[in-house]
């Protein structure tokens, strides 16, 4: 992928809707609106007029040229130097922003593609906003927006031309994932079991001498270590105490996936939030350490994508202000949540973290308190920010309001 076109789309901050979410919303369509024009094969100021056309396309006057600019701008109270001609309103964004509304029949068949081109970014935004309201996964509601025929054909085919060799690079990134220890997953499980001994634990953890040598080095490490050097893992399990081995295991299993420089951010964020993610589920009478594995692994499926070749079109659209999840739709068809939980499965985890993982963006959908703390720790520049979204994971978690414990990336 080379150069996105949206990189050259004009600021024009002046107009810009002063509503934050507003503006967000004109930021993203104008990068729609003009990724699909290039990828239509019009001309670079062409895909720049379309794209300055999403950027004004909630200007409220009407905004025909220099004079009326001008006096939008004075009204607005900007100093004289904002009239500078890199401010005003090109006539021809204006002309598709006129003819999208039918305020103006268009002076050649490209400018009714233009306004058209627009309409379909604007329809696409719009529903990606509208999914706190939806009751399909987010995969299946915009491919419902692109199989409906409101969108441009061509819109349609240049957001979908990707997506299969995209999806298969991801698919091919997770499966070549490394496997959960079997041993780990069996020392979790006896780990909550109140019915389950420390000797137990101890048994399973012995089959994996990597993760019983870690647990003895735990014991050992300055934090912890005591005045004699314990060597047996039971003198360990001793020392450290079930709930901190069993998190330590966790964290011990999960980080040999993570195991390249650049997927150390993705790392440190994933400690955050299961660090965060137990201490919101023990304040709310949840399982804590279940809550911590969950929190470990919610972005598994973010290790796939980052791994995969489809890595730089998801930043390149993250980079033009597009949250992850709306970046990895638009560049694979899926999302880090259903390949993330699928990855899961195969390691056999409970269901009740595959369901959170899959749900830790769209927790209005399911009664699992689980995907609400993951939602609750989670990044908020991964989602479009959703009040109606928060709500519902506030009442899933029976608070008022969310609590903000958010592992930044
Ligand atoms: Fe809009
Ligand atoms: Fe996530
Ligand atoms: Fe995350």
């Amino acid at each position: 992928m080379t150069r996105h076109p949206a990189r050259e789309i004009q600021s024009f901050e002046a107009f810009l809707p002063r509503e934050p979410g507003l503006a967000a919303h004109v930021r993203r369509v104008a990068a729609l609106a003009a990724f699909v024009a290039s990828r239509s094969g019009f001309s670079a100021p062409e895909v720049q007029a379309v794209g300055n056309s999403g950027l004004l396309h909630h200007l409220q006057a009407e905004v025909t040229g220099v004079p009326m600019a001008a006096r939008l701008l004075a009204d607005l109270g900007f100093p004289p130097q904002s009239f500078e001609s890199s401010k005003v309103v090109p006539p021809d964004a204006a002309e598709i922003v006129a003819v999208w509304r039918g305020k103006r029949k268009p002076s050649s068949p490209h400018a009714a593609e233009f306004a058209a081109i627009l309409d379909s970014a604007n329809l696409f935004d719009e529903q990606m906003e509208n999914l706190p309201y939806e009751d399909e996964s987010t995969a299946e509601s915009v491919n419902q927006l692109l199989d409906s025929g409101m969108l441009m054909p061509s819109f349609v085919r240049t957001i979908r031309s990707s997506w299969v060799v995209a999806r298969r690079n991801v698919d091919t990134a997770a499966n070549a994932l490394p496997v959960f220890p079997k041993a780990a997953m069996e020392a979790l499980r006896l780990a909550r079991d109140p019915d389950a001994g420390r000797r137990e634990i101890e048994r399973a953890l012995g089959k994996d001498p990597v993760l019983a040598g870690e647990i003895v080095m735990l014991a050992n490490s300055g934090a912890l270590g005591g005045s004699a050097a314990v060597n047996s893992l039971s003198g360990a399990l001793m020392r450290v105490g079930t709930i901190a081995a069993a998190n330590h295991i966790a964290a011990a299993a999960v980080r040999t996936c993570f195991a390249s420089v650049k997927l150390h951010d993705l790392w440190e964020h994933s400690l955050q939030a299961a660090e965060n993610a137990g201490a919101l589920a023990g304040d709310s009478n949840s399982d804590a350490g279940e809550a911590y594995l969950a929190g470990l692994v919610h972005d598994i499926g973010r290790l796939a994508f980052e791994l995969s070749d489809a890595a730089l079109g998801v930043r390149q659209w993250e980079e033009l202000g597009f949250p992850t999840i709306y970046a990895e739709m638009l560049s694979t068809g899926a999302d880090h949540t259903e390949l993330g939980a699928d990855v899961l499965e195969r390691w056999s985890f409970p269901e009740s973290i595959v369901e959170a993982v899959r749900f830790h963006h769209r927790p209005e959908l399911v009664t699992s308190k689980l995907a609400a703390v993951l939602y609750a720790v989670e990044d908020t520049n991964e989602s479009l920010p959703s009040l109606a979204r928060d709500h519902a994971a506030a009442s899933r978690l029976e608070v008022e309001e969310l609590p903000r414990a958010r592992a930044a990336v």
